[in-house]
């Protein structure tokens, strides 16, 4: 049988088993003998952590390979929306497990692609996962993975013919301002360059409101853009579009 490239899951496995233990626990203290009052809250709290849990197990199940390979679906989506760069070098900021790094070096067949992530505790990626799947996706050749902070990128400007970046920019936690991650990712790419970053560009919490942040990216003189919800772009399922899951997520596509 084939190797399959290892995705990872945008759900981390560590929150689903924490939210199913306390959800567990709870359904159990319902029939602690403490009476009427006691029963109805934690009957309460049950149904509360219940639904917590599995708007993400689904979630889960959604996004992974062997249920609707939602994220293989995103992946294909920007790299549709970079456009084809055929060569030149391509960046992946917030690779995780490099998959979409993988999958631009195989559909761009003279790039050379780097991928770079911070791989911190926090996520479940690393590294060596990365290097393995370039290994299984056949292009370890032409996919180069590095640790760094894409606050502040370690490449020189206009570095870049093209740049990619899912859903990373909002956990950038060095930066205050997440649309100064976006300027910083714009920084690296030459003009005429090309980008399409997903994330949660339609959170106010991350980016303001959506005209504002509109003006924000006219202000930095692109030569084209467009900024859509994913939405309008793909199909997602209703509950995915929960704001919590993928509600707020947008795309940012265009050139330098
Ligand atoms: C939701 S995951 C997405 C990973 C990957 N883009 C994907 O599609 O599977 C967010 C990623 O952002 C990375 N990240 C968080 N803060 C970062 C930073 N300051 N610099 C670089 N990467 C960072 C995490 O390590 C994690 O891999």
């Amino acid at each position: 049988m084939e190797t399959q490239l290892e995705y990872g899951n945008w759900i981390r496995k560590k929150i689903l088993l924490g939210l199913g233990v306390c959800t567990l626990g709870a359904g159990a203290l319902i029939f602690l003998p403490l009476g009427l009052i006691y029963h109805l809250l934690m009957a309460l709290l049950f149904i509360l952590l219940l639904v917590s849990f599995l708007l993400p197990l689904y979630s889960f199940v959604v996004f992974s390979q062997k249920g609707g390979r939602f994220q293989e679906k995103v992946y294909n989506l920007i790299i549709q929306s970079l456009g084809v760069t055929g060569k030149g070098r391509i960046l992946d900021i917030g690779s995780g497990n490099g998959v979409l790094a993988v999958k631009l070096a195989q559909q761009n067949g003279a790039a050379e692609v780097i991928g770079m992530d911070y791989w911190g505790k926090d996520w479940e990626y690393s590294k060596s996962v990365c290097d393995r799947n370039a290994q299984i996706g056949g292009v370890a050749n032409r996919v180069h993975f590095q640790k760094g902070d894409a606050s502040g990128l370690e490449f020189a400007d206009d570095f870049f013919d093209g740049a990619v970046s899912n859903l990373t920019f909002h956990e950038v936690k060095s930066a205050d301002d997440k649309r100064e991650v976006v300027r910083e990712a714009l920084r690296v790419v030459k003009p005429g360059g090309r980008f399409a970053f997903v994330d949660y560009f339609f959170d106010v919490k991350f980016y303001g409101k959506a005209s504002e942040f509109e003006e924000f990216l006219k202000g930095l003189g692109l030569s084209q853009f467009a900024y859509r919800p994913l939405r309008e772009l793909m199909e997602i399922p209703v509950l995915l579009k929960h704001p919590k899951v993928l509600g707020k997520v947008g795309i940012i596509s265009g050139r330098k």
